[in-house]
């Protein structure tokens, strides 16, 4: 296919997810019209929902079955009575391991018309990236425990940090703001964890030597989860380990002021494998099925993956919509205060792109 085909597989999932990736996709042919590019889906029925009627979230060779896609949208998993750790490590983390997505990116933004619950926390002003290490750190398989049930009963969880691993996604961290306003945050606490984060640091200043065009600096991971809520504005590009990743990306997303915005993406960027873009919200159970899910969220990681499959202007004009729908309009879903449907939301969103 010519660089301006492309072939995406969508995985909507539970819940909501079925209902904000027809509207993702909506959008996607939308500005794909605009600018000359095909974007060719296929669609698999993969959710707790199959795992419930057939005993998987996937088939044996979903993997394979996803290889030569350019990209894979995902909505949400997540159903009642099928147990959490059952989707993730029967759908997600397999995805994220096999296709060695080691970038999780998470942007965060207060939009004009969206309340933050933050008072100072101005619209406009706060702009920000967490990139968070996708791949190993703290969220290892390595340790086990002893004497179950016994008095000297214990647990043991080692972290693992290896140098490529660190490497690359400083790299990625690095590169991220020379495209953007050129500061980076490195997330730490070398105080207290005394051999992984001190050699986090070590790298960390390694490879900023080789960013000349880049500032940075370094925070312990308490005092930066107070400086999100106390200046989210003076950031630009965060980078930390898996586990500090995870925490501060759900932070910044609070801090955005809905969770039904907050988009995502998981990156291979050497592109060997398929990326994955996902919402960060999960099926919503309680309004599923009504029509009211915010579609923002999973517009917004459309929106990352056009990008990454190299069309910047188009991505920007869908970023630039959901702007717009929110800043001079009064549409707007349920959970931002309006009562508009996912639908209604939609269609304004594309008559303002
Ligand atoms: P959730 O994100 O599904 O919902 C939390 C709250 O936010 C609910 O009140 C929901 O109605 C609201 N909400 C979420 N997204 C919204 C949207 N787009 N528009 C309007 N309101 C929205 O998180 P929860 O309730 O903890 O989890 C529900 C299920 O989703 C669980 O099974 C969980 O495991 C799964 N989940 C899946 C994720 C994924 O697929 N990556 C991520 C997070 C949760
Ligand atoms: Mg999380």
């Amino acid at each position: 296919m010519t660089p301006q085909q492309h072939r995406i597989a969508l995985i909507p999932g539970d819940g909501i997810g079925t209902e904000v990736i027809p509207a993702a996709r909506q959008v996607l042919d939308a500005v794909g019209h605009r600018h000359g590019i095909g974007f060719h889906y296929e669609e698999f029925d993969w959710s707790c929902e199959r795992h419930l009627r057939e005993g998987a979230m996937m088939p044996d060779d979903g993997l394979d079955q996803l290889h030569d896609h350019d990209a894979i949208l995902l909505g949400a998993v997540g159903y009642p009575g099928v147990p959490d750790h059952v989707s993730l490590w029967g759908l997600l983390i397999p995805i994220r391991r096999k296709f060695r997505q080691y970038v999780n990116l998470r942007p965060i933004r207060v939009f004009e018309g969206v309340e933050s619950p933050l008072r100072g926390a101005v619209p406009g002003e706060v702009d920000f990236v967490v990139v968070r290490e996708n791949s190993e750190g703290e969220y290892s398989e390595l340790g086990g425990r002893m004497n179950r049930g016994l008095p000297a009963e214990m647990a043991v969880q080692e972290s693992v940090f290896t140098r490529a691993g660190v490497t690359r996604i400083l790299d990625y961290a690095f590169g991220l703001a020379e495209r953007r306003r050129g500061y980076v945050t490195s997330a730490t606490k070398s105080n207290g964890i005394i051999h992984t984060m001190p050699f986090w640091d070590q790298l960390v200043a390694e490879r900023a030597t080789a960013h000349p065009g880049v500032t940075w600096d370094q925070e312990h991971i308490d005092a930066l989860a107070a400086k999100f809520v106390l200046h989210p504005e003076r950031f630009d590009v965060v980078v930390a380990s898996n586990l500090f990743g995870d925490i501060l990306s759900d932070l910044a997303a609070a801090v955005a002021g809905s969770i039904g915005i907050a988009p995502s993406a998981n990156l291979n960027p050497e592109r060997e494998f398929p990326s994955m873009f996902e919402p960060v919200h999960g099926s919503a159970p309680d309004i599923a099925g009504q029509g009211i899910a915010n579609p923002l969220g999973a517009i917004w990681s459309a929106a990352l993956m056009v990008e990454h499959l190299g069309h910047p202007q188009a991505a920007a004009e869908i970023t630039g919509a959901i702007a717009a729908v929110l800043a001079k309009s009064r549409v707007r879903t349920p959970d931002l205060g309006g009562t508009a449907s996912t639908k209604e939301f939609t269609e304004k969103l594309i008559e303002l792109l």
